[in-house]
This record gives C-alpha cells, sequence and structure tokens, in this order.
C-alpha cells in the first residue's frame, strides 16, 4: 500500500485527452493555435491539427482550443486520467465532464435553456473564460485601476488584505520580462523531464525517459513542491520554455503581478487568489478577457529581476493576470469535471 502511494511519482503513465477536428469546418484562422496555453496545436496545409511535437499527450482538457474556434470545428474527447501510483487520479471523478447546471436540472435542460433565469453575477461566472487571444489595443489606466479596485474590496483573513500590485502596460516591458521568465522555466524542465523533450523538436519523442539522477530527485522535489511538478505543470512550463516563439502572456496589453506579505494571517496564497479571481470578474463584466498567468512565479527565481520590478521583502510573487482586449469570441461555458459533493448529515 506504501509503495503503491510513491509508485510511478515522477514520471505516471497518463490517459491524456484527444484533440478531434472535423476537418470540413475548419477554415485554418489559426485561432485554436494561439489559443492553446500548451501549444498542442499547429498549422498544417491550412488546417489546424495536433502538434507533431507531442501528439495531444499534455494536454489540460480546458477546451480553449475549442472555445475560440468560430467554426466549432473542435471537439476534446477524453480527461486526464491516471490509473496508478503517485498521480492515482481515475477513481476521484465520476464519469464525463459535464454543462454548467446550476438549476440542478436532469434531463434535455442545457446550460442555454438555464441561462436566463439565472443572475447577472452566475452568467458572468459561467461564461468567462481565459482570453489567450488579444488586441493589441491599449488597456486605459484607470479601467486597470478599477480592474485592481475589485480585487481591494476581496475578503481575506483577518481582514489582513496581504497583497500587493504591480502593473505593466509597457510591451516592451512585458516582453523582457516574458523572456526572463523563460529562461528560468527552461531550467525547471531541464531538471524535471527528460532531455529530448527540454528543446523544441518535431516530431517529439514520446518514449523518452528521465534519466537516472531525475528519477532519484524528483521524488523528493515532489514531496516539497507538489503542484509544481504535477506532470501536466511540466508539459506547460516545457512548451512555455522551449519555443522561442512563445510569449507566456500572450501578447497582452498589461500585466499585473499579484503579490503577497509573507508574514500575514493565515494563508496569503489562498487571500491573493481571491482577491485575483475578484478583479478577473470584474475585468469580464467590463468587456476585459484576462488569463491567470502562474508562470510568472518563474520571477522568484531571479534576484536581479526581482528588484527590477520592485519585489521586496516581505513580499513575494503568487501569480499574476495578462489584461486586454479580447480578440473575437472566447468566452463561453464550456464541460467540467462533475463535482465532488459530500453532504454530511450527522456526526
Ligand atoms: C492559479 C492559476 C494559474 C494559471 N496559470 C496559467 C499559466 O501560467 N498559463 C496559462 O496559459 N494559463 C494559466 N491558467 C489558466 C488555466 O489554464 C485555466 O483557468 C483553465 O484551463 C480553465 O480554463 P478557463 O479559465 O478558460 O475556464 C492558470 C489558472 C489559474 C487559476
Ligand atoms: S480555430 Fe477552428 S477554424 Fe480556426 S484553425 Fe482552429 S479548428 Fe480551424
Ligand atoms: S483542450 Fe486546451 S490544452 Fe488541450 S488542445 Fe485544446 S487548448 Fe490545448
Amino acid at each position: 500500500m506504501l509503495l503503491e502511494k510513491y509508485r510511478h511519482m515522477s514520471l505516471p503513465q497518463a490517459r491524456y485527452a484527444e484533440f478531434v477536428l472535423d476537418r470540413d469546418k475548419c477554415n485554418g484562422c489559426g485561432r485554436c493555435v494561439k489559443a492553446c496555453p500548451i501549444q498542442l496545436l499547429e498549422l498544417y496545409g491550412k488546417k489546424s491539427r495536433p502538434n507533431q511535437r507531442y501528439d495531444h499527450f499534455r494536454c489540460i482538457t480546458c477546451q480553449n482550443c475549442a472555445a475560440s474556434c468560430p467554426q466549432n470545428a473542435i471537439t476534446i474527447k477524453g480527461d486526464y486520467r491516471v490509473d496508478k501510483g503517485f498521480w492515482k487520479n481515475a477513481h476521484l471523478f465520476r464519469g464525463p465532464k459535464t454543462m454548467p447546471n446550476p438549476l440542478g436540472r436532469n434531463g434535455q435542460s442545457t446550460y442555454a435553456d438555464q441561462e436566463p433565469e439565472l443572475t447577472e453575477t452566475e452568467k458572468v461566472i459561467y461564461q468567462r473564460r481565459s482570453v489567450r487571444l488579444y488586441k493589441k489595443k491599449k488597456v486605459p489606466r484607470d479601467m486597470i485601476e478599477r480592474v485592481i479596485e475589485a480585487g481591494r474590496f476581496a475578503p481575506s483573513a483577518g481582514n489582513n488584505q496581504p497583497w500587493k500590485f504591480i502593473a505593466i502596460d509597457n510591451r516592451d516591458v512585458i516582453s523582457a520580462l516574458n523572456e526572463k521568465c523563460k529562461a528560468s522555466l527552461y531550467k525547471v524542465s531541464a531538471l524535471t523531464l527528460p532531455k529530448p523533450w527540454i528543446n523544441k523538436k518535431t516530431p517529439g519523442d514520446k518514449e523518452a525517459k528521465l534519466a537516472l539522477w531525475q528519477e532519484a530527485v524528483l521524488p523528493l522535489l515532489t514531496k516539497i513542491k507538489t503542484g509544481d511538478t504535477e506532470p501536466r505543470a511540466r508539459g506547460g512550463i516545457n512548451a512555455a520554455s522551449s519555443d522561442p516563439n512563445y510569449d507566456i502572456y500572450f501578447g497582452a496589453p498589461a500585466v499585473i503581478l499579484l503579490l503577497a506579505d509573507k508574514r500575514g494571517i493565515g494563508s496569503v496564497e489562498l487571500d491573493t487568489g481571491i482577491a485575483g479571481q475578484n478583479m478577473v470578474l470584474a475585468a469580464h463584466s467590463l468587456g476585459l478577457g484576462t488569463c491567470w498567468v502562474s508562470l510568472s512565479k518563474a520571477i522568484g527565481f531571479d534576484k536581479a529581476l526581482k528588484k527590477k520590478l520592485g519585489i521586496e521583502e516581505p513580499f513575494k510573487i503568487i501569480s499574476s493576470l495578462s489584461i486586454g482586449y479580447p480578440q473575437g469570441q472566447v468566452d463561453n461555458p464550456v464541460a467540467r469535471e462533475q463535482p465532488r459533493i459530500h453532504w454530511v448529515d450527522s456526526l
């Protein structure tokens, strides 16, 4: 039992979702290619297809490719499932993902049927998607400050408000930040993934293995930094850091770094996350698109960069948001895993 818990800790055998394209519908616009955070798609002969570098084996099932396709040409089939070992999750899910069903109706009732009965807040929650396709148009500073104001009024443990925001709306600065983050992320990939995957290669080597030293180091690293060594996280870090053209901020005209005072009450990450989500929802309601970009945490590895950005003790970087005007339709509800709800009636 104990052994099973620690088996396949370094790199599990996982089942990933599959990208299915209706070639007749695809017009080669390339939106899905730009919208995929893991760079799993490419244009080939004026049609989209799974990137031959990796196939679709690191798909996080975000369905952003499908949501941003104007032709409804994409379906994402299956889910990320691991059957055994440390990362085992297959037993934690019941059935396939489902669309929002806030009114708890059975049968033929779709989300579209229910939407007219929902509050404006509920609609914002269900329609918001991460936006990775931005117009170049600048976001006025007063709009960015309006979004941050929504963060300021978030709840926090003991009302300690540990957050601090660094706003950047200069594209040159954002590009330099992207390059510096990618340089740090590249080192993380070199530590955590098989060597043939670290540099951009077409086609990728699906069978590549970790080196012996990595097999020894990774379980320890996973114990300390579980979320950052999660296999899909490692795939995302690799996709971002191995491609010279990848922009972790997707060309957004503005970025807000979310920091927190490490000495705050309770969990400052949670407080800052709540503030960030207030900002995301407020931005959506103002017609702005956002994407959480935790790849920015790489800033924490670079002392000189932190200094230039004005990140000083006692603050640490928690995450960031890219923000801008969406280019075309991205928002739309998509199916999610079914909820895990366990009602307890007595103790
Ligand atoms: C804490 C957090 C960190 C994230 N970091 C990244 C990131 O670094 N890069 C990225 O492209 N998306 C990032 N995302 C966006 C998720 O991929 C996205 O929320 C998820 O796939 C669900 O899609 P949706 O937001 O469109 O509903 C992050 C989301 C959260 C909540
Ligand atoms: S977004 Fe849709 S239409 Fe455009 S390239 Fe991708 S699959 Fe084809
Ligand atoms: S579902 Fe998300 S990760 Fe998977 S191919 Fe589409 S955009 Fe990429």
